[in-house]
This record gives structure tokens, C-alpha cells and sequence, in this order.
């Protein structure tokens, strides 16, 4: 597989789980898309709701989802602030937030439970290279069932979660979450692209969100949220406009009539060429194949992992189980480096042009490698080769 993308030749880019790139075919149909827009932005306006249900319903056919239960938005953080500010709560209510979620959305949780007066509450995750080296999908889910509390409402948790890159058996947590009549809301920030993420196998999840220029490879500035097709008509969006009551003009036809569909579209005058290369985006992942760019990602991994193990000697946090192992590679920094994590990450980008993320998991730093398909065996031996040469 020769997919195209523009790289910088100086630099070994091993964050994708963050910020990945983008194909050229993908940017060159966002720029394409701009200038259309451009030549009449008034009917490029009008034109612009087609597209974009054209572009969800592609986006859908690729999740196994419907697309009349998707939304979509500049990023992952707007989702989820969509569903964990917007559905309704009973008062009383707490809000459970994994120990490793993204700041960001902690931060979400904490609003909601401020401004509503609920309880918040955070629930213990395994993080230790000995805690999750054995772990298994059943000790995992019992792990997290077992923290739910009688007055637990909400429970906010990643598909794969950010500092570990731990895979989470969704289908089994959101079928005891759904039994108890708790919300359960999935950041899945870290998960499609990287795994073949089917809705079919998460209907008993409330709430899934993603940005779409992570593992996906999308443009910048494209995310989706899913909300159970149960929670559509109690849920209302965070902000009002011109399709919240009645709608009419070119804007009526979006989303099969569904008022869920209206209610959430972003119906504000703007360019939605980003969101039309979506549709370039997943010709891409076709074309490519999706099974083989895994199976690249994965040999990727590997061949990570077998030179930082040989020639670093550092501690993996990923698990046994091959189900739990996520797209990441996320090592503890050994007792010398400690004192210094992020100055270290500095150094590597500045000093030797190696971009990865720098994690800190009670109160330890550890190196997280993002591998995609626009990294070779090669350059990842040449960055673990620097990073040995530094440490040495
Ligand atoms: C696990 C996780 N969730 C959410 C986000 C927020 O992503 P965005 O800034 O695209 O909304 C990030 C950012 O990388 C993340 O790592």
C-alpha cells in the first residue's frame, strides 16, 4: 500500500492517536470544495445540506450505523458537551468519570454536576504495567460494574482509554449499565479507524462521539456523535436556531424528516467543505481497504514493540489479552528520566524531530507511540535508535 500523504522528511510523526494526517486526496478535495463554495457562496450555502446528509450517510454506512441517529460537529469535545450537558438528569443523580479520561471532557462533567448540583465521582482504572499486563475482558468490565453506585446516572468512559490505550469491552459494560438504568456515554476519540468500531454491537450505549482527524485520517475540524434513537426526543441541543421549531427552504429535506435530525444540524451560515471531504475520506479507507490499513497499523506495532523491548528495555502497559491491546504503545519512562517527561518529549521533537505524546499516570511519565500507515519499519527503528542514543 503506497497511500499518499505530505510529510515533513525531517520529522518521525508518531502521534496519530492525537492529530493524525491527512491524505492529499483528502486536502486537496477540502480545497477543491472551498473554492466551489466560493464562486457562489449563496448557492453554495443552499447546496451544502445535501452534501452533508450525503456525507453522514456515507459516514453511517461505514459504522454499521443509521445515519439518522449520527450528528456532526467540528470536534469530539463539542459532542460529547452536546449529550453530557444536554440530556436530562434526574436530580440527586451522580455522575461517574473514568480516572483516565481527557481533561477536557472531565472538565465537562464537572460543569454539568456544578451547574445542576449533582455528585461527581471518579472510578479507579487500571494503570500499572503489573495491573493491566493480565488482565482479562472479564476481570476488566467486573472491575468497573463493581464501582457503580445505587445513586450513578451517568457513567462517562473512553472506547480506548488515552493514557494506557486499553481497549474496554463496550458491548458488555453498556449491557449492565443499560440494566441499571444508567447512562453510559463513550468517548470514542481514540477507537474508530483504529478498530472496526459496528453500531450494531452498541445499542445498549446511550452516547458515542469522535473526531474524525484522529485515527480516521479526516480533515481537521470534523467529528461525529451518536445518540441512542431512545434518547432522541428527550435530548435537546445545546444551541437553538434556525431549525429547532419549524424549518423550511433547502434545510427541510435534511435527515428524512427526522425532528432529531433538524434539531441538530448546524444550520448557520459557514463553509462545510471539511465535512463534505468526509465522503474522500472514507473513499480512501475503501480504496485502501480497512481490514489491511488494521492489519499495517498492527505489524507497525509490533515492530515498535519489539525495539523498544530490545533496545530500551521499558516497561509496556498493554495488556495480554489481544482484545484489550489498543493503537498505542504506551511505556513507563524508566526512574531516570522521570524528573524530566515533558522536557524529554521537547527534546525529542526539537533536538532529534521525533513527535509523540508524553502521558502522566499517578503521577509517572510515560512515552504513548501513535503509529499509522504513513510510518515505515524504518523510520520507527531510527526514533527508538535516537531515543537509545539519548539515554544511553
Ligand atoms: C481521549 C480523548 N478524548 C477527547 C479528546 C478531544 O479531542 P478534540 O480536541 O478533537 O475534541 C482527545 C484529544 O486528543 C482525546 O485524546
Amino acid at each position: 500500500m503506497e497511500p499518499v500523504f505530505d510529510r515533513d522528511p525531517n520529522l518521525i510523526y508518531l502521534n496519530s492517536a492525537n492529530l493524525s494526517l491527512c491524505p492529499g486526496s483528502v486536502l486537496e478535495a477540502v480545497t477543491r470544495y472551498q473554492r466551489e463554495f466560493e464562486l457562489n457562496p449563496t448557492t453554495g450555502l443552499t447546496q451544502a445540506w445535501d452534501h452533508l446528509w450525503k456525507a453522514q450517510t456515507r459516514l453511517a454506512q461505514f459504522l454499521n450505523a443509521n445515519p439518522n441517529d449520527l450528528f456532526l460537529r467540528t470536534n469530539v469535545t463539542a459532542t460529547l458537551n452536546t449529550f453530557l450537558l444536554g440530556m436530562p438528569l434526574p436530580p440527586e443523580s451522580e455522575i461517574l468519570v473514568g480516572e483516565l479520561e481527557y481533561g477536557a471532557i472531565v472538565n465537562i462533567c464537572r460543569m454539568r454536576a456544578e451547574r445542576d448540583h449533582l455528585a461527581w465521582r471518579i472510578l479507579a482504572m487500571p494503570q500499572t504495567p503489573t495491573a493491566l499486563k493480565s488482565l482479562t475482558p472479564h476481570q476488566l468490565v467486573e472491575h468497573i460494574i463493581s464501582q457503580l453506585g445505587a445513586k450513578t446516572k451517568l457513567l462517562l468512559l473512553s472506547h480506548v482509554i488515552a493514557g494506557t490505550g486499553l481497549v474496554l469491552p463496550l458491548s458488555q459494560i453498556a449491557q449492565e449499565t443499560r440494566r441499571r438504568g444508567i447512562l453510559l456515554a463513550i468517548d470514542g476519540a481514540y477507537a474508530p479507524g483504529a478498530l472496526a468500531v459496528d453500531f450494531d454491537d452498541l445499542q445498549d450505549v446511550d452516547f458515542y462521539g469522535c473526531s474524525l482527524y484522529k485515527w480516521m485520517l479526516g480533515p481537521k475540524g470534523t467529528a461525529f456523535g451518536w445518540i441512542a434513537p431512545r434518547h432522541q426526543a428527550s435530548i435537546r441541543p445545546l444551541n437553538a436556531g434556525w431549525t429547532t421549531y419549524d424549518i423550511a427552504g433547502p434545510i427541510a429535506d435534511f435527515g428524512d424528516q427526522s425532528q432529531f435530525q433538524r434539531s441538530f444540524l448546524m444550520s448557520g451560515c459557514q463553509d462545510f467543505a471539511p465535512y463534505r471531504a468526509i465522503e474522500d475520506t472514507l473513499a480512501f479507507w475503501e480504496e485502501n481497504d480497512p481490514s489491511k490499513i488494521r492489519q499495517r497499523m498492527k505489524s507497525l506495532r509490533q515492530h515498535l514493540d519489539l525495539q523498544v523491548t530490545t533496545s530500551l528495555g521499558w516497561s509496556s502497559l498493554s495488556p495480554r489479552d489481544e482484545s484489550l491491546q489498543g493503537p498505542m504503545k504506551v511505556y513507563l519512562l524508566p526512574k531516570a528520566l522521570q524528573s524530566e517527561g515533558p522536557i524529554f518529549a521537547r527534546k525529542l521533537l526539537e533536538k532529534h524531530r521525533i513527535q509523540i505524546n508524553m502521558v502522566s499516570l499517578k503521577g509517572q511519565w510515560h512515552i504513548a507511540f501513535s503509529p499509522h500507515i504513513y510510518n515505515s519499519e524504518q523510520e520507527i527503528t531510527v526514533a527508538i535508535d535516537r531515543i537509545a542514543a539519548m539515554t544511553r
